[in-house]
């Protein structure tokens, strides 16, 4: 354990249990970072009362009891309990992090099996910027939880099955197959569904068609079910698209839309009838999970058959919590989708409970997403207020990413390449790094600023880095220490260092990247002040200039590793 709040924590719990007795080992110690030393201590505020002593008096009982091996510690103001960390330990700590190719991650120790829910567009409708956040977010937590030594199963949850198809495949009809296919794959799928929504609402003989042609999808009809198969391919193709743009994880074979759980359904209606836990309410099947009350405190149901006797989101939704859980072992499955749907997840998850599923060994949880704004205030759509494309709006950001870079000398292609790894990690960097259940408004000045919390400002960061080596004709393999410090610079970048495995472990614990983000952040700002006070390169002393090449080769490396579990390209030169 090298995390310096973790270290001091365990002494002090120590300590508690040594002086107060073994209940008050697991007391949290409130550690806080401290004005007048690294750390402070505030427990003995919050035990004083309990224990019918004077705080200071309760410090002072600790401080007899605490292990000071490395430490340095002593009572201030009303009884805070001031806790300094040894340079000599911090030193050792840092070279050992440096010499550890996890750089002080942790590999879990009992790898659980986690199911992640992410991206999940509609190929019936539009892919939006908030299926842009679920993507970026759920390919974070991937990676993160992979890297922990997790083992993952991805699941694309495509809307590629339901009614809108009956439309949507007569209006493929309509237009002729090619150039509906074109269209599809070059991402013209919102103006395609609000084609076929527009004739299906103002063309009866239309409408008939579409109606009809649903049973016949859901039975099964040969020449139906091909020319579904090839309206999900064709935009299947524009999804990849964008997630080849964007550096995504995802491919084909994470792909589990809701037509796979067809299957599935008039099972699960079965099991949840025999079980008691559906029943018929006005001719629909529905469950009505504990604790779930609408308008006039009538119980909510969660509607699994329709009267007609056609299955919903909510009917798929069961069948998918049962296979990530029956079939695919589920120990944590985790639902990256926008904050909207907490209702929705809240009813599925009680009603797989109440079904015996979902039982205390596994986890399930609603990663909420907040939606993305646009500067009116109001859901994220181009200036001409259609809904906006993809690609485009990421290839903006290419282009606005190449203006930044502009004056850099670079030859086009080169630029190019940088342009794109800094527009997209931009764009990334902005849905990741507020908590993921805010609204934020998409701004590209801001996402693409080179000061300040975001993604170019830290790839730059790491580019400073590189150029420190370059200049010096130093290779960052070999500065391997060893580290001593003496500036405070030195020891507040050592500190921000160690912290490194905690945050990652916090972020899969928790499923909060922005905490790795702001981790970052003040990594990049703690180097830059290390850099501002304590010359690399022109060090005087053969011995401070390795220590500090050392300082600068662990900051390069847990910054790399750290953008790239956000899925953050990093460009060697900016
Ligand atoms: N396709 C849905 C939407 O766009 C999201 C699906 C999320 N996952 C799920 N298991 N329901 O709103």
């Amino acid at each position: 354990m090298t995390d310096p709040q973790l270290v001091l924590a365990e002494r002090v719990q120590q300590a508690l249990g040594t002086a107060f007795g073994p209940e008050y080992a697991t007391e949290d110690p409130l550690i806080r970072p401290s004005q007048f030393a690294d750390y402070q201590a505030n427990v003995a505020l919050s035990l004083a009362k309990r224990l019918r002593r004077a705080p200071r008096e309760v410090a002072q009982a600790l401080l007899e009891a605490l292990d000071t091996t490395d430490i340095t510690a002593e009572i201030s103001g009303p009884g805070f309990l001031n806790l300094t960390l040894g340079d000599d330990w911090i030193a050792g700590q840092a070279v050992r992090q440096l010499r550890d190719e996890r750089l002080g991650v942790p590999r879990s120790a009992e790898p659980k099996t986690v199911v992640i829910d992410y991206s999940a567009p509609n190929a019936a409708k539009e892919m939006h910027v908030g299926h842009l956040r679920t993507t970026i977010v759920g390919d974070t937590l991937a990676r993160t939880h992979e890297h922990v030594g997790n083992r993952v199963i991805r699941q694309n949850h495509l809307g590629d099955w339901g009614t809108p198809f009956g439309m949507l495949i007569e209006h493929l009809l309509d237009i002729g197959e090619e150039e509906a296919l074109r269209r599809l794959a070059a991402g013209d799928g919102n103006a395609y569904y609000q084609e076929a929504r527009l004739k299906f609402d103002t063309d009866p003989a239309f409408e008939e068609r579409s109606r009809r042609r649903v049973p016949l999808l859901q039975g099964g009809d040969p020449e139906t079910l091909r020319l579904w198969h090839e309206f999900i391919e064709y935009t299947k193709r524009y999804f990849n698209h964008v997630y080849t743009l964007l550096g995504v994880t995802l491919t084909d074979d994470d792909i589990a839309g809701e037509s796979m759980y067809n299957p599935m359904l008039a099972d699960v209606c079965e099991e949840l009838t025999h079980a008691g836990v559906a029943e018929v309410s006005e001719g629909a099947l529905c469950v009505f999970p504990p604790g779930f009350t609408g308008r006039d405190d009538m119980p909510l149901p969660l509607i699994i058959r329709k009267s007609d006797g056609g299955y919903g989101y909510a009917t798929t939704d069961l069948a998918a919590i049962r296979y990530r859980i029956r079939d695919l072992k589920a120990d944590r499955i985790l639902y990256v989708v926008g904050a909207t749907q907490s209702l929705h997840f809240q009813m599925v998850f009680e009603s797989a409970r109440v079904a015996g599923w979902l039982h205390d060994d596994v986890h399930a949880e609603h990663v909420q997403i907040g939606s993305v704004l646009g500067s009116d205030g109001k859901m994220f759509k181009t200036r001409s207020g259609k809904s906006i494309k993809l690609t485009e709006l990421l290839e903006e950001g290419v282009v606005r990413a190449e203006a930044v870079i502009a004056d850099r000398g670079y030859d086009p292609a080169v630029r190019r390449q940088i342009a794109r790894q800094v527009g997209m990690g931009a764009v990334k960097y902005a849905d990741l790094s507020v908590s993921h259940d805010s609204e934020y408004v998409f701004d590209f000045d801001r996402m693409l600023a080179l000061t300040g919390n975001t993604g170019p400002y830290l790839q730059y960061a790491t580019a400073r880095i590189r150029s420190i080596f370059r200049t010096g004709s130093y290779d960052p393999a070999d500065a391997t220490g060893p580290i001593k410090l003496g500036h405070p610079a030195e020891r507040a970048l050592a500190l921000q260092l160690l912290r490194f495995g905690s945050v990652v472990e916090a972020v899969a614990e928790l499923s909060e990247p922005h905490r790795l983000c702001n981790y970052l952040f003040d990594l990049a700002q703690a180097f830059t002040s290390f850099y501002e006070g304590c010359p690399v390169l022109k060090a005087e002393d053969e011995e401070v200039r390795q220590s500090r090449l050392a300082l600068s080769a662990l900051t390069l490396r847990v910054l790399l590793q750290g953008l790239h579990l956000l899925g953050i390209e990093v460009p060697e030169r900016m």
